[in-house]
């Protein structure tokens, strides 16, 4: 994958926007990976859904690198990009930009590549353009 966290704009549409409260902390002090992950996760599915126009769930997430802490307080932005349509598979790269208290400038502090398996109400895989 390209290193797009090394360029100056997010890539994609913004899917959540969020801002990361002291819950999510770890023993650090600094946001939890796995509360990040959740929330690219979820944006993910939103984009995913808008396309299939179906139920969706995530098969796979490849190639993640945490780069910069998350503090308490950051506005967390999550921004998806299509780069793959299979038969029943849809792939997104996502990336995570985070800027303190919503003010500074803003910093990417993750990307990977998500990908949604459309879905029918039994959970069986369905065309994503059918
Ligand atoms: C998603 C699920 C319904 C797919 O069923 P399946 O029988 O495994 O489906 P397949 O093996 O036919 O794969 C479906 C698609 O995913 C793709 N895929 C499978 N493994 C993949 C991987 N590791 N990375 C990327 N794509 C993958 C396949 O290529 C296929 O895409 P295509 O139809 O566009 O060619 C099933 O695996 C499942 O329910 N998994 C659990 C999902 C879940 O609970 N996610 C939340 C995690 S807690």
């Amino acid at each position: 994958m390209t290193d797009s966290c090394q360029t100056e704009q997010p890539e994609g549409e913004l899917v959540i926007k969020t801002i990361a409260m002291p819950a999510d902390t770890n023993f650090n002090g600094d946001i939890f990976g796995g509360w990040l992950i959740s929330q690219m996760d979820l944006g993910g599915i939103v984009a995913a859904r808008s396309i299939s126009k179906s139920r969706a769930t995530t098969i796979a997430i490849d190639g993640m690198k945490f780069r910069q802490p998350v503090r308490v307080g950051d506005t967390v932005c999550c921004y998806a990009k299509l780069v793959k349509v299979g038969t029943t598979s849809m792939t997104f790269k996502i990336m995570a930009w985070a800027n303190e208290s919503g003010i500074t400038h803003r910093k990417c502090v993750t990307e990977a590549l998500f990908t949604y398996v459309a879905i029918d109400e039994t959970g069986k895989p369905i065309p994503v353009y059918r």
